[in-house]
């Protein structure tokens, strides 16, 4: 079976930067199914020999020590490109001919990859349709879109029935780059490979749990953007949400697309909508100072880049436990890390209350960039009188020392193979917008908590852990050691 991959939107950024570097590192480990064309399209005038040589340059420049030239010609064979306007019905008509004359007859499955703006999807996938590029009878055919999918429940729903005219549910792969992380697959085989730790993942033995996802960057150029965005667009809806759902999901039935997505969009449906004074107590918003400074951004912007949100499931497993979700730029480093804090202990023995650390009993679970896991416990200390200490069981996902694979050469493999498990489901996406809308829009209204400014290089604004202390708990707030 022969495959292309159509990218819409190839002299942007992400193609360059992640789509053409992810798709070579699966050539160069033989993963890519043969024949695997690879046919950009964006309305720059360039022929396919122009194009490969500009990718030579940006893969040399981001695979680094990976760049083989030998390897990268056999690559660079299966590389086209074909100027063409979205906006223009008769490019797509070229584009199908084109498609056709460089398949040559041959069965193929072909995915085409949405990397342009937002904006232009629903048009795109009109235009595919219109071209009849969406007929699956020579070869299944799939699209593939990048977030944000939608601005709001609203935008996310048009979209949805825009492209359901064209593509069938099974034909639409919605990315979530969180979900092709290494790591985050592995929360899946920790908790269901394993026996040692379903046992206590419920509400009898966890006190309340942490997802962090901390940047070190600011917003850079992105400001025109992220301010129209802020934190709960760019980061809550889509990879937050993914993962508390790998951290609270119950077992699938089988690993599979279908199954593991109907788990994961339970948890979704679980999450308890805030009510009343929920929306303000149950938050924290900041901006780094120096934010309103930045290329893109209105002097009195009110824009998140700092935010809380405590959310409770209501389901039998996870009654009454607290999940924490926090993110941020400009922090003290970039750490993605999930913090299972298990209960203190009934009754203590040795000591007194005091001596009960209450961060031991926790496991952390380290996503990026520290791949890896440690377990916090109390031990005694050697040669004392029943004294506790906090030790820690270390373990590193990757010991070779080898940088793990970028989440899209997980994710372009699956779209060319055709399966639709780490990608997120319509029904997914919805129900994570019509939890944080009403959020966003209690946020902008004049009943808003307070947006606290905080120094860059920290931990968000201080009123976010005197906010946790106030609950009797605090953040684990340690940069790991890479
Ligand atoms: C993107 C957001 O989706 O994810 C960015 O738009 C953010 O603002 C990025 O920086 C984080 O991704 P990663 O893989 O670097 O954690």
């Amino acid at each position: 079976m022969s495959h292309t991959m159509v990218i819409f939107g190839a002299s942007g950024d992400l193609t360059s930067r992640k789509l053409i570097p992810a798709l070579y590192r699966q050539f160069c480990r033989g993963r890519l199914p043969t024949p695997t064309r690879i046919v950009g399209v964006s309305r720059s005038p360039f022929t396919s020999e122009q194009w490969r040589e500009q990718l030579a340059q940006s893969t040399q420049k981001f695979v680094k020590d990976d760049f083989d030239l030998n390897a990268w010609n056999g690559f660079a064979e299966q590389i086209f490109y074909q100027a063409g306007d979205i906006e223009n019905e008769q490019d797509f008509h070229r584009l199908a001919q084109v498609l056709n004359e460089i398949e040559a007859g041959q069965k193929t499955d072909r995915v085409y990859y949405l990397s342009t703006m937002p904006q232009l999807y629903a048009h795109a996938i009109a235009q595919l349709g219109k071209a009849g590029l969406n007929i699956d009878t020579n070869g299944a055919r799939r699209v593939v879109i990048e977030k944000p999918f939608g601005t709001d429940l609203q935008s996310a729903q048009k979209l949805n029935i825009e492209i359901h005219q064209t593509f069938r549910e099974d034909q639409i792969y919605r990315i979530d780059h969180y979900l092709g992380k290494e790591t985050v697959q592995n929360m899946l085989a920790l908790r269901f490979g394993n026996t040692i730790f379903e046992p206590l993942w419920n509400r009898n033995y966890i006190d309340h749990v942490q997802i962090t996802v901390a940047e070190e960057v600011k917003v850079g150029r992105r400001g025109g953007y992220y301010d129209k965005s802020g934190i709960l667009r760019d980061m809550f809806q889509n990879h937050i949400f993914q993962l508390m759902m790998v951290t609270a999901m119950e077992a699938p039935v089988r690993y599979t697309g279908e199954f593991v997505r109907d788990e994961k969009v339970k948890v979704l449906q679980a999450i308890r909508p805030y009510k009343g004074s929920d929306f303000a107590q149950y938050g924290v918003r900041g901006q780094y100072i120096g934010y309103q400074d930045e290329e893109g951004i209105p002097d009195d912007s009110q824009t998140e880049t700092f935010a809380v949100l405590k959310f409770y499931l209501d389901n039998w497993r996870w009654r009454g436990v607290p999940f924490y979700l926090r993110s941020g730029k400009a922090m003290s480093c970039r750490t993605t890390q999930i913090v299972i804090q298990f209960r203190e202990p009934p009754h203590m023995l040795f000591g007194n209350e005091k001596t009960c650390r209450p961060d031991a009993n926790r496991l952390v679970i380290q996503i990026q960039p520290a791949e890896g896991m440690q377990l916090h416990f109390q031990s005694k200390v050697p040669d004392s009188d029943m004294k506790l200490r906090l030790s820690e069981l270390d373990f590193r996902f990757d010991s070779s020392g080898k940088e793990l694979p970028d989440a899209y050469q997980r994710l372009l493999l699956d779209a060319l193979l055709g399966d639709p498990g780490l990608f997120a489901r319509s029904d997914e996406v919805e129900q994570a917008w019509r939890i944080i809308d009403p959020i966003i829009a209690a946020w902008k209204s004049p009943a808003a908590p307070t947006l606290h400014p905080y120094e860059p290089g920290l931990w968000g604004p201080t009123q976010s852990s005197e906010w946790m202390e106030e609950q009797g708990r605090s953040w684990f707030d340690v940069c790991p050691i890479i």
